[in-house]
């Protein structure tokens, strides 16, 4: 059985192709889950996606993700937290806590817009960052966490 990458997703990222195209681009949610799972097939993992607009959900996501990676069966996360970004110190201490692996994806160059997107609670407790290349940037996280992590 192949080995699994989870890509999560944060709050608004499902009103993706309709939300500030200039900003996110034109491909939707959909686009991007598929565009995951074709990266994930042609590297030989299978990836689950899931998106939540609840911290909390976001939280027990990567609880989950933890325990699955202890168990062999998950390699890590690829995520991209939207706006808890900035916010979030929960998300910070969940992927410390739960020990995983987790990619940090952001489809704009946050550090090129407002002062607030310049701070990320999150990026201390990644492994890597994907920032600025658009809904790209997923395809590059998933290969970066299984360059890093093999599969
Ligand atoms: C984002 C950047 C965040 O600042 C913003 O709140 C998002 C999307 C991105 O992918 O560029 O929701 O994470």
């Amino acid at each position: 059985m192949s080995k699994k990458v989870i890509v999560l997703n944060g709050p608004n990222l499902n009103l993706l192709g309709l939300r500030e195209p200039a900003v996110y681009g034109k491909a939707t949610l959909e686009d991007v889950e598929a565009l995951c799972r074709e990266t994930g097939a042609r590297l030989g993992v299978e990836v689950e996606c899931l998106q939540s607009n609840h911290e909390g959900v976001l939280l027990d996501a990567l609880h989950a993700a933890g325990r699955r990676v202890k168990a062999g069966e998950v390699i890590g996360v690829v995520m991209n937290p939207g706006a808890y970004t900035h916010t979030s110190i929960a998300l910070h201490d969940a992927i410390k806590g739960a020990e995983v692996p987790l990619i940090e994806i952001h489809i704009s160059n946050v550090h090129a817009r407002e002062s607030f997107r310049h701070h990320s609670y999150v990026s201390p407790a990644a492994a890597g960052i994907v920032v600025g290349f658009g809904v790209d940037g997923y395809r590059l996280a998933i290969e970066g966490l299984v360059r890093k992590q093999g599969a």
